[in-house]
C-alpha cells in the first residue's frame, strides 16, 4: 500500500512538472491539431455467413481510427469520477462483455438494480437498448453510464476537459474525426467513437452453431445437440417454444421485442397486481400499466458465458432457467401468450443446454481487437 501511495505521489509530481513543457497542450494554447495527418479508412466489418446487414447511422460510419479511439475510451477509467472504473468494469471480454454478477456495482459500491448486458452483436439491437428499451442508439447510450450515480458517477464536462489536455487523446480524436483543434473535442464525439467500437463486437463465426451453418467442410452438431436444437425451435403447445421469442431467423436469438416471461410473483393475474413489480421495466418508459414487468428478449448467443441470468440476475444456471420455463413462472395480466408450461425429462433438459452451449463463441471473447489497449 505504502509503495502505491509513494508511486502515486511521484507520478503526480511528474505530471505537475511535465505541465510546464512549452509544447504541452495543457497550457491551453497549443490546441491546433492540423499538423497531424487525417487519413480516414473504413473499418472492414466481417460477420458470419448469414448475418443480416448491420444498420449503421450515416453520420457515424465505422472507421479504423474511430474504433481504436472508442476502444481506448471503453477501457479507460478516466471516465469515472475516482478513476477506478471504466465501461469494461461491468462489460468484460471474459464474460462476453458482462460482469457475471447478478447486479452491477458502480464506483461508490452501490449495487444497481439490474444485471449487466452482453455487448455481443449489440450493433444489431435497433429497437431499444437496455432491458427496458429506454434509449435507441448506441451513441445516446454511451453518454449515460458516465453520469449515472450508481455507475461511473462522473460529469462529461470534467471528462472532456481531461481529454483536451491528455497526452494522446487529442491526436486520436484528430485521426478519428478530422477535428482541427482540441476545442472541438466533445462528449458527442467520445460517444460516437465508443459506438463505433461497440459495433465491431460481432460474432466471430467460430461457435459450433455458426460453424454448422457456415464452415466448409461442414461441422455437424452431435445427436444430443441436434435434439436440443429441435426442442428449442419447435413451436407448439406444451413444448418449450423458445423461438417464439428467441428468434433464430435473424441469427440473433431474439426478436428484439419486450415481453413478460413471468419472472416475478406479483400476487396474481389481475390487472391491479401489475403495479406490484419492484422494477416496472418497459412500463417505466411508456407509463402504461400493461407494460409493467415487460423486459427485452435478450439474445442467447454466448449464454453459457453470461450467468447469472435475467434482468435481475435471479437465476444462477441454465438449469434454473429451464425450470422457470417448464413450470416455475408466475402469472400476470400481461403474461406473454407464448408462455405455456411444459414438462421436459432430464435428458431433454440436458439436450437443450447442450444446444445452447453450441452458441459459445470463445474466439469472440479472446479476439485481441476487442481487448484492453492498456
Ligand atoms: C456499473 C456497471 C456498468 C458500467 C460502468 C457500464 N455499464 Fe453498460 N450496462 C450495465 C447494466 C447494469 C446494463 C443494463 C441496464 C439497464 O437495463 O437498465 C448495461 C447496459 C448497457 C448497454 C445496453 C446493451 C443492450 O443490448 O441493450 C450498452 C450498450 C452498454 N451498457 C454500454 C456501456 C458503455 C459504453 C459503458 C461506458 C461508457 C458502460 N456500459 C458502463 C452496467 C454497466
Ligand atoms: C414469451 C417469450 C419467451 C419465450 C417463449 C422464452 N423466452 Fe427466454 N426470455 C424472454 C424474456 C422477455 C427474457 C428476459 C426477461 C427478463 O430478464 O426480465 C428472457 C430471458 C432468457 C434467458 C436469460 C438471458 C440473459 O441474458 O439473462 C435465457 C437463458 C432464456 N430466456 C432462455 C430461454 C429458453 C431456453 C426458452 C425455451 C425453453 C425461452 N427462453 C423461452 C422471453 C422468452
Amino acid at each position: 500500500m505504502k509503495q502505491i501511495i509513494i508511486f502515486l505521489f511521484l507520478s503526480t509530481l511528474f505530471l505537475a512538472t511535465s505541465c510546464d513543457d512549452d509544447d504541452n497542450p495543457m497550457d491551453g494554447q497549443s490546441d491546433d491539431l492540423t499538423d497531424i495527418p487525417y487519413t480516414p479508412v473504413a473499418y472492414d466489418l466481417v460477420v458470419p455467413c448469414d448475418f443480416p446487414e448491420m444498420e449503421i447511422p450515416v453520420d457515424n460510419p465505422i472507421m479504423v481510427d474511430g474504433v481504436e479511439l472508442g476502444r481506448f475510451l471503453f477501457y479507460d477509467p478516466i471516465l469515472s469520477a475516482d478513476s477506478t472504473m471504466s465501461c469494461s468494469s461491468c462489460h468484460l471480454p471474459s464474460g462476453s462483455f458482462t460482469d457475471n454478477l447478478a447486479l452491477s456495482t458502480g464506483i461508490d459500491g452501490i449495487a444497481g438494480r439490474r444485471s449487466s448486458m452482453s455487448l455481443l452483436n449489440v450493433g444489431y439491437f435497433n429497437t431499444g437498448l437496455f432491458w427496458d428499451g429506454r434509449v435507441v442508439t448506441l451513441e445516446e447510450q454511451a453518454l449515460l453510464p458516465v453520469e449515472d450515480p450508481v455507475e461511473l458517477h462522473h460529469t462529461w464536462p470534467d471528462i472532456v476537459s481531461k481529454l483536451k489536455v491528455h497526452d494522446t487523446y487529442p491526436e486520436m480524436f484528430r485521426k478519428a474525426f478530422g477535428i482541427s483543434s482540441t476545442t472541438e473535442i466533445t462528449k458527442e464525439l467520445a460517444a460516437k467513437a465508443i459506438a463505433q467500437f461497440e459495433r465491431t463486437l460481432v460474432s466471430s463465426g467460430q461457435s459450433k452453431y455458426d460453424q454448422s451453418r457456415c464452415a466448409e467442410p461442414a461441422v455437424f452438431l452431435s445427436p444430443q445437440e441436434q435434439e436440443g436444437a429441435v426442442l428449442f425451435s419447435f413451436e407448439e403447445d406444451n413444448h418449450p417454444g423458445c423461438t417464439h421469442c428467441h428468434k433464430v431467423f435473424n441469427q440473433m436469438f431474439t426478436d428484439n421485442t419486450f415481453t413478460n416471461n413471468g419472472l416475478t410473483d406479483i400476487g396474481g393475474g389481475e390487472v391491479d397486481n401489475l403495479s406490484n413489480y419492484p422494477d416496472l421495466g418497459l412500463g417505466e418508459v411508456t407509463g402504461s400499466i400493461f407494460d409493467n414487468g415487460k423486459f427485452r428478449v435478450p439474445s442467447l448467443r454466448n449464454i453459457a458465458m453470461t450467468a447469472p441470468y435475467m434482468h435481475d440476475g435471479k437465476f444462477q444456471t441454465l438449469e434454473e432457467v429451464l425450470d422457470h420455463y417448464s413450470s416455475g413462472f408466475h402469472d400476470a395480466a400481461n403474461i406473454d401468450p407464448d408462455m405455456s408450461p411444459f414438462q421436459m425429462t432430464e435428458d431433454e433438459k440436458a439436450a437443450l443446454i447442450a444446444f445452447l452451449n453450441t452458441l459459445t463463441d470463445q474466439e469472440f471473447m479472446n479476439n485481441p481487437a476487442h481487448q484492453s489497449p492498456f
